[in-house]
């Protein structure tokens, strides 16, 4: 296999019930990062993307935070019905979902 085009990590840190910070895990991260995986793999992809769980990326507010590499394109509050989206246009032809940009906030 080739080495990737982009890296796509999702965010599935949990916490405890009750922790202020929250998680992502808390926001449906895992059915996110399972269906991202199967349109990339509906799409194609499969040769030029890898999706990969990660831990806490810092933006826990913000989630479920997904970050893509080499781009250095952060999203933020990413659901299932913003997936298509970022699979078409950011995947597949190279361009950032302008309106899921993560706000520049300090790391949390
Ligand atoms: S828990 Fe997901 S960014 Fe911190």
């Amino acid at each position: 296999m080739p080495k990737p085009e982009r890296h796509v990590l999702v965010c599935l840190n949990a916490r405890p019930p009750g922790n202020p910070k929250g998680s992502c895990a808390d926001k449906g991260a895992e059915a996110l990062y399972d269906a991202l995986r199967d349109r990339v793999k509906a799409r194609g992809l499969g040769q030029r993307v890898i999706v990969n769980r990660t831990s806490c990326l810092k933006h826990c507010s913000q989630g479920v935070t997904i970050a893509v590499q080499p781009d250095n394109v952060w999203y933020a509050k990413v659901t299932e019905a913003d997936l298509d989206e970022i699979c078409e246009k950011h995947l597949e032809q190279g361009e950032p979902v302008a309106r899921l940009s993560m706000p520049d906030i300090p790391w949390e």
